[in-house]
């Protein structure tokens, strides 16, 4: 695709805050002004606006200070004006009841600060999991210029001798307790070895997911997922974004330019490359109907079906972000895509250029970490998309993190009503399960819990697990982190709580499981659930108070549409009325 930049000089939006001599403008202008600026840098020139998620409770972002003097040394020497402006950070490890709850608050309060203030551009600082997309989001609904710099992942854990993943290790590390192959000390001693370093998630986990969709959507400029958040070249990265997002101001080259259909079936098939995390999906559908791109659960099942998992790290497989660095990152996957015929090469990026003429000349450096397609770690990588009368409006698997046994099987449904059941059941060795049971989760959806949480890759019970299993199919309408793993069946919808048909099975039913078929089915006639459906009782909300938790409940669409709120869709533009001084 090419693109026409704009005419350059012209007057930009900050020149209605700062251009001129009424009243109005020696407000905004002289308020600033105590900051010490002088007086010619409101001559015109394109304002930046650094929106970052830094925040010591967001502790994946905690550099990002830091990171934002390099963006602003790039926005400097390309002649821009930057200025830093803190935005809201959902912080993944420590919000309740769970951040995602708060991607959409975080997207609506970026895009009212992006509208209603003097920004020309934006530079988008991100990295844990849901300030990416929300901010993306915010940004897209606006339709001003706008790039993606995250903060890069941490460098590798290690735990005697061994690589630990942020997460990924968690979860395998709480079975092995459970399981009682692992020491409480040992526990807390790997705690110390997990998080290293300054950075997201060092796993291919949702943060990596996300900054390489960001990339492969061409809202980054080519590198920038993979640099470790310590590298001296995230800086540079850092710099390099600042003076970008200044020319990409001039030209008026806007998210709606970038993000197209073809960018997002770019960014649906890298995540079938790299394993990607399966949050990619509501975020990206959410996303898609922010710039106004028809995509669906179909999409991602139709083109990710003949996409093989090359990038061969955690959770999916075995080394973490920072040897993904060393191999080539994800310049080498999309260059690997294009090859296949798996890209649209001519997918427009904020370079200004064509997404091929970045990657093509990508070298390989380590063919175990980024593998040769006939040595992928599944063929198959991309996001199986099921349907049948358990998920009339679809679930999603992640088969590259599935045990390739239980991929067809049926099973008697063990099933817990909410968490807290689950919580309260599934230590008791009373609980009548062995591995051939499907574990069956309910009301954990959008409106569930409410927000969606991560608790779909639920715990194996520790009598099956002492057997040595590390793996049971688990069917809920929750997420699960994108640093988890299993044969787990997520986002089914509709919902439990909207009263989807996961919301009427009972223990003892039959459910089969077919992968290759795309199928999920609950062994009942139509009668049975039609009537089951009929007493049916929705659960009171979990939370009903009111103020934002009561908004999200009320407002939250399926995760099959993305789990945005319906008045967010759309873009609303860059122009807001004068003000009122
Ligand atoms: Fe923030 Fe993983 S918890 S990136």
């Amino acid at each position: 695709m090419t693109f026409k930049p704009a005419q350059w000089p012209r007057k930009l939006r900050s020149q209605e805050w700062y251009g001129g001599t009424s009243r109005d403008n020696i407000y905004h202008r002289g308020w600033l002004k105590n900051q010490g600026y002088p007086h010619d840098l409101f001559d015109g020139r394109p304002v930046i606006g650094i929106l970052n998620t830094w925040s010591e409770l967001t502790p994946c972002n905690g550099h990002l200070r830091e990171l934002a003097e390099k963006v602003k040394a790039g926005v400097w020497e390309a002649g821009g004006f930057p200025v830093e402006v803190p935005v809201f950070s959902a912080s993944e490890n420590t919000f309740r009841p769970t951040a995602m709850m708060y991607r959409n608050l975080a997207a609506m309060a970026v895009e009212e600060q992006m509208r209603a203030q003097p920004i020309d551009g934006a530079v988008l600082l991100v990295g844990c999991d849901k300030t990416t997309p929300s901010l993306m989001m915010g940004a897209a609904s606006t339709d001003i210029p706008s790039i993606v710099v995250t903060g890069g992942p941490m460098l590798n854990g290690w735990f005697r001798g061994e690589r630990v993943g942020s997460g990924t290790a968690l979860w395998q590390m709480s079975e092995d307790i459970k399981a009682g192959k692992m020491s409480q000390e040992d526990f807390l001693e790997a705690e110390q070895a997990m998080s290293r370093s300054s950075g997201t998630c060092n796993t291919m986990g949702t943060a990596s997911t996300m900054a390489s969709m960001a990339e492969a959507l061409g809202m980054a400029l080519s590198g920038n997922a993979a640099i470790p958040g310590v590298d001296a070249r995230r800086r540079v990265m850092a710099q390099l974004t600042g003076r970008r997002i200044v020319q990409m101001v001039k030209d008026d080259l806007k998210p709606s330019d970038i993000m197209t259909k073809a960018a997002f079936e770019n960014a649906i098939r890298t995540n079938g490359a790299i394993g990607g995390s399966t949050n990619a999906v509501v975020h990206l559908l959410a996303l898609a109907g922010r710039v106004g791109v028809d995509l669906t659960l179909e999409d991602w099942d139709r083109l990710g079906r003949d996409v093989p998992t090359i990038v061969n790290l955690m959770p999916s497989g075995k080394y973490l972000m920072e040897e993904f660095f060393y191999a080539g990152g994800l310049p080498v996957v999309l260059k690997r895509l294009g090859e296949a015929g798996l890209l649209h090469r001519d997918a427009l990026t904020v370079s200004g250029g064509v997404i091929w003429d970045e990657v093509k000349d990508a070298v390989n450096w380590n063919e175990d970490v980024i593998r040769p397609a006939d040595k992928a770690l599944t063929a198959s990588g991309g996001i199986a998309v099921l349907r049948g009368n358990l998920a009339p409006q679809g679930a999603v698997l992640k088969p590259s993190a599935a045990t390739p046994a239980l991929m067809r099987h049926r099973g008697r449904a063990v099933v817990f009503e909410d968490i807290d059941d689950y919580k309260a059941r599934i230590n008791d060795d009373a609980l009548d399960i062995d591995e051939t049971c499907v574990m069956v989760l309910k009301n954990c959806g959008p409106k569930g819990y409410p927000g969606m949480s991560e608790v779909g890759n639920m715990g194996l019970p520790p009598k099956v697990l002492k057997k040595g299993i590390t793996d049971m199919i688990r069917i809920s309408d929750a997420r699960m982190s994108g640093t988890a793993y299993g044969t787990v069946v997520l986002h089914t919808a509709p919902e439990a709580a909207a009263g989807g048909p996961l919301a009427i099975v009972r223990t003892g039913d039959m459910i089969e499981l077919d992968v290759e078929a795309r199928r999920l089915h609950l062994d009942l006639s139509d009668e049975e659930i039609a009537a089951r459906l009929d007493e049916w009782q929705p659960p009171e909300p979990p939370v009903a108070t009111g103020g934002y938790t009561r908004l999200y409940h009320d407002a939250v669409e399926g995760a099959d549409t993305g789990a945005d709120f319906g008045f967010l869709k759309g873009c609303r533009g860059r122009e807001v009325p004068r003000d009122s001084h």
